[in-house]
């Protein structure tokens, strides 16, 4: 039997972290319930103590969302830990996902500890967070540029103290697929007691690289868990974004053998309802959810696509919410594509004689007009045609 992958949101935390992405508590309240539509494994829905506000927003969305895990992130103290708890009171299934840094330069530079103190105050606040809650989350902030053998102390400390995930943040975007992937690896294999918990990760996308390396994470390093955000929406350049991560796995399944519980086909309402909010607009060409992902322009593709459409395509349209797979048609397109798109408009040409001249109009205009919409079909076959 495969796996499950488990899918963590964390739109709204580590999402609304991004300048300008601020959302208002009804705002999440509507996003996390599309995300329970999506069937998301665990929504990270605020950082409780950060604010009364957020901490409204972790506690109306604990006590509102029923069929997925609410989770609030804490840093490594009693305080913010007892916060988070409170806010979680209602939930069905609550996580606290409470961090502190452990790379030499946070350590000295951040938060002025010791790595000694640091140890101690992880232990110890998982100690204190487990009494509360039974799912705990720990993450190592900025674990990629950690010395690995003082990473090995500390998460097999937490995972002595009862924490259920290890998440693993490459904080900054630093990794590279294949040395991520096997940081992970190295970690599973030289924690004695690795084995029980979750392993997840957490990557930033400063170099572009956030997908490929949480799916290296998975890939090599064996991690079941991976914490992502609609249209990769984060500080910065972002993070790994859901539903590429999501479709990478689905449509590769035969390279993964993972399964998956979200109900895909609602990523792209999603992923318009977080682009409407935050007004960060998704850019024509990005995957799965770009206006252009599964549009096809060119003659030669859109008349592959109508013979078959696996020719130049990977993913259904409409398996993630899209209506169809959209041709566009242009100057490029051939007569196949015209014809098609004339049946789908209901107009019907008597002859092939007739096909050919409204054929030759829509060439015309199309060398005038970059696309052309069905209404303009509809103008150019006007005359001669019979709509059902
Ligand atoms: O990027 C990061 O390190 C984080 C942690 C708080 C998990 O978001
Ligand atoms: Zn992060």
């Amino acid at each position: 039997m495969a796996d499950k992958l488990i899918i963590f949101d964390t739109t709204l935390r580590d999402g609304e972290q991004s300048p300008g992405a601020s959302m208002t508590k009804d705002e999440k309240l509507r996003i996390a319930r599309q995300l329970e539509r999506l069937k998301v494994d665990v929504i990270e829905a605020g950082f409780a103590a950060s604010s009364n506000g957020d901490f409204e927003a972790v506690q109306t969305i604990a006590n509102a969302i029923k069929d997925s895990t609410i989770c609030s992130l804490s840093r490594a103290n009693d305080r913010d830990i007892a916060r988070a708890a409170e806010a979680l009171k209602g939930a069905n299934s609550a996580r606290i996902h409470t961090f502190i840094a452990t790379s030499p330069l946070h350590m000295e530079k951040k938060l002025r500890m010791t790595p000694e103190q640091v140890l101690e105050q992880a232990k110890q606040s998982v100690r204190f967070a487990r009494n509360l809650v039974g799912d705990i989350e720990f993450s190592p902030e900025d674990g990629y540029r950690s010395d690995v053998d003082f990473l090995c102390r500390v998460l097999e400390t937490v995972i002595a103290e009862g924490a259920t995930t290890i998440n693993v943040p490459d904080t900054v975007g630093y990794a590279i697929p294949e040395l991520y992937g096997n940081f992970i690896k190295t970690l599973r294999e030289r924690i004695p007691n690795s084995d029980k918990a979750i392993w997840s990760v957490h990557c930033h996308n400063d170099l572009g690289m956030a997908v490929a390396n949480s799916l290296a994470g998975v890939k090599i390093g064996g991690a079941r868990q991976v914490e992502c955000t609609i249209n990769g929406l984060g500080e910065r350049a972002g993070n790994c974004s859901l539903e590429e991560v999501v479709m990478a796995v689905k449509t590769r399944r035969d390279y993964f053998n993972l399964d998956l519980g979200i109900d895909t086909q609602h990523i792209v309402a999603a992923s318009r309802m977080v682009s409407q909010t935050t007004g960060f607009v998704v850019q024509p060409n990005k995957a799965v959810v770009g206006a252009n992902a599964f549009a096809h322009a060119s003659g030669i593709h859109q008349d592959g696509v109508l013979k078959a459409r696996d020719t130049y395509e990977i993913m259904r349209a409409e398996d993630v919410g899209w209506s169809a797979n959209k041709i566009v048609l242009g100057k490029l397109s051939g007569r196949n594509a015209f014809k098609q798109r004339l049946q789908e408009l209901g107009v019907q040409l008597d002859s092939e004689t007739e096909i050919n001249a409204a054929f030759a109009r829509f060439k015309e205009l199309a060398d005038r007009k970059s696309e052309i919409f069905d209404e303009d079909i509809l103008a150019l076959v006007s005359d001669e045609s019979v709509t059902s």
